[in-house]
């Protein structure tokens, strides 16, 4: 199947933080790959700007070199990585003082492209970056800003961030990145939820029993031990991105697939989430990998710090307090070092209110999984009858569709953030996070954080390569359920 590109309008992009760790693996080797794909028109203009003293020319070489090692292309057509660079510039800039501005004010002057800034630095650099594009004139109202995660660390400091935005730009003109929300399988979600007839009528309290949402991951913190042991996994995942998905599987439906109206149905579900209470929430700090101490450290060990506190593996169950869904527990869960690097949402639905089959026939749910990585699809368990003779016995077989089998290999991969930059210059904010939204998610992940700290919690170690905590079953178990299992 060879998908349709069309291309965007033309656009002036600026990359603060322009040769940093995000824009060299993601930002730029997705542009580039954008513009393989004919998407981006010759007249765009990426700049890049930075601290690093450096001028248009070296830009372009730390960005071949930066394709050549993340970009995942292995021979570019010919012609294309030159003619791509060619459309790239590059400004020294010092965010907190002048230097740089004026310079970048010349390169957009009056172009009368789609502008758009994008915010690659640390969050306390945000509100500098923003009032010196209004001081020098490029803050009109159609320029558009793009900003990263982490959103704050809690309430009071995302509406502070709110706060500042908003100062000199509209919310519609700023783009709150969740690089969750432009996985293909996450917008299938979507696509499966409200494009099909089959799934919507059942999918409420009275039918399905609990859903979870497991985002395994197989790296440890690695080098990011000092911003990690400050957020953990709550913040860095689940405020976020597990939020998100929580979100796309149980708000109602959108009356169209646009921006506000697919933000109010997600802010509505986060606002009808129950506190969560001590004992449904379990954290875990992965051990050292046996035998291999030295290259897969403990948590405590990588973030340096033997009496850190912070988690990196959490498990919770949460309700929606609302009519669609009273009743039917959610189960979150997230963690490094597990045993497989595995994204999975699964829809567990209620046995049948009577089985005809007598009690040799065992107990059978039907399981409708929605794997976002790898091997993106859709597997819904049925039950059928076991082959063969000797009575009636029932089996759960999967019906199972994998995007990639179902739909050729040559189905184009579009990264998320190559996918939600082209929204950004397309001006579609559906799949943005908006302020209120993400104040509304800080709003119920600030008593949980605050309450484990009040009483002094200590995460409880978990095996690397293991599925988490073993309280984190017990969750589970005492409510006669247990999670999937993390695999591949
Ligand atoms: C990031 C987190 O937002 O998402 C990381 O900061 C995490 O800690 C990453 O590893 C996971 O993203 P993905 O796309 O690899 O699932």
């Amino acid at each position: 199947m060879v998908s349709r590109v069309i291309p965007v309008d033309p656009f002036d992009l600026v990359i603060f933080g322009g040769t940093g760790d995000l824009a060299r693996r993601k930002i730029l080797p997705g542009l580039f790959r954008r513009f393989i794909a004919g998407q981006m028109p010759p007249e765009a203009r990426i700049i890049g700007a930075a601290r690093t003293d450096m001028d248009s020319a070296g830009y372009r070489e730390m960005i071949a070199g930066a394709i050549d090692e993340f970009g995942g292309i292995d021979t570019p057509p010919a012609g294309t990585l030159d003619a791509f660079l060619a459309q790239l510039e590059y400004v020294t800039i010092d965010a907190k003082g002048e230097a740089g501005w004026a310079e970048l004010q010349e390169l957009m002057k009056g172009t009368g492209r789609v502008e758009a800034y994008y915010f690659s630095v640390a969050p306390s650099l945000f509100g500098d970056l923003a009032e010196r594009l209004q001081h020098w004139g490029m803050a009109d109202v159609d320029a558009r800003i793009v900003v990263e995660k982490p959103f704050g660390r809690d309430l009071a400091t995302a509406k502070a961030l709110n706060g500042t935005l908003a100062k000199y730009f509209n919310e519609d003109q700023i783009y709150r990145i969740d690089h969750y929300l432009g996985k293909e399988t996450v917008q299938n979600l979507m696509a499966v939820r409200f494009g099909n007839m089959l799934f919507e009528p059942l999918w409420n309290a009275q039918y399905v029993d609990h859903i979870q949402i497991t985002v395994a991951e197989t790296v440890g913190v690695g080098g990011r031990g000092e911003y990690y042991d400050k957020s953990g996994a709550m913040r860095d995942m689940v405020q976020n991105h597990l939020m998100q998905l929580l979100c796309l599987i149980a708000m109602e439906p959108p009356a169209r697939f646009d921006p506000d109206a697919v933000r109010d149905e997600k802010l509505k579900v986060i606002r009808a989430l129950d506190p969560v209470l001590p004992h449904h929430i379990m954290r875990g700090q992965y051990e050292a990998e046996a035998g291999q101490e030295g290259t897969h450290p403990s948590y405590r060990e990588a973030v340096g710090d033997p009496r850190s506190k912070t988690e990196s593996f959490i498990a919770l169950k949460t309700q929606i307090s609302n009519w669609r869904w009273s009743g039917t527990p959610f189960y979150l869960r997230t963690g490094k070092r597990m045993a497989a690097r595995s994204s999975e949402i699964s829809v567990v639905f209620k046995e049948t209110p009577h089985s005809i089959f007598g009690p040799d026939a065992g107990q059978h749910r039907n399981v409708l999984s929605i794997r976002l990585q790898p091997n993106e699809g859709i597997t819904l368990g049925v039950t059928i009858k076991e082959p063969g003779p000797g009575g009636m016995r029932l089996i759960d077989v999967p019906l199972d569709m994998t995007f990639a089998e179902a739909l050729d290999d040559d189905a184009e991969h579009v990264d998320a953030y190559e996918r939600l930059i082209m929204d950004v210059i397309r001006g579609n904010q559906t799949l943005f996070m908006r302020g209120d939204e993400v104040e509304a998610a800080w709003a119920w992940t600030d008593p949980i954080i605050h309450g484990w700290e009040a009483r002094g919690e200590v995460p409880k170690p978990y095996d690397s390569g293991s599925n988490g905590t073993t309280d984190s079953h017990e969750l589970m178990r005492r409510d006669g359920r247990e999670w999937r299992k993390v695999s591949l």
